[in-house]
């Protein structure tokens, strides 16, 4: 099974970035344990981070092509991106939202999202293990289909 997981603008500064919130862990420690459990479990992941929107959506449209499922943590575009959430409808792949953060308890601008819908579930406020959740639960949902039934890009174009 493959998986996308995009990571919006801002989270290049993971680590740094109001840690009392993020967390210490950096982009490159998120990275490695996602990776880590995606490995044994079977499942190739494609990370990426994009700081600006078009690269979010640009990524989004690539992985048409390629992932059975994606995890996107959207940052800020959460909020107000329907760009974002147009692009996440219309690669029609099972797609997880996450934050690290609860969302709900935070600001009342962070409480809305224009994204949750378009997504299969929404998973917030576990830190790194927001990714993980969201991996047992593309897993769950696709049934552990393996990526070589994925339709070829060929077939796709047809
Ligand atoms: C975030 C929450 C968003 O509100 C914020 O803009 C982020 C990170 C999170 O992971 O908690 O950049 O998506």
């Amino acid at each position: 099974m493959r998986i996308g997981v995009v990571n919006g603008p801002n989270l290049n500064l993971l680590g740094i970035r109001e840690p009392e919130i993020y967390g210490r862990g950096t982009l490159a420690d998120l990275e490695a344990y996602v990776k880590a459990y995606a490995g044994p479990a079977d499942v190739e992941i494609r990370f990426s981070q994009w700081n600006s929107e078009g690269g979010v959506i640009d990524e989004l449209h690539a992985l048409r092509l390629w992932a059975d499922g994606v995890i996107i943590n959207p940052a800020a575009f959460t909020h107000y991106s329907y760009a974002v959430r147009d692009a996440i409808l219309g690669i029609s792949l099972p797609t997880v939202e996450v934050h690290l953060s609860d969302i709900n308890k935070r600001e009342p601008f962070r409480r809305i999202s224009v994204t949750e819908d378009a997504c299969i579930a929404q998973i917030m406020g576990l830190g790194f293990d927001s990714y993980i959740r969201a991996i047992d639960t593309l897993i769950a949902h696709c049934g552990g289909r393996p990526s070589s039934e994925k339709s070829s890009a060929s077939e796709l174009m047809q």
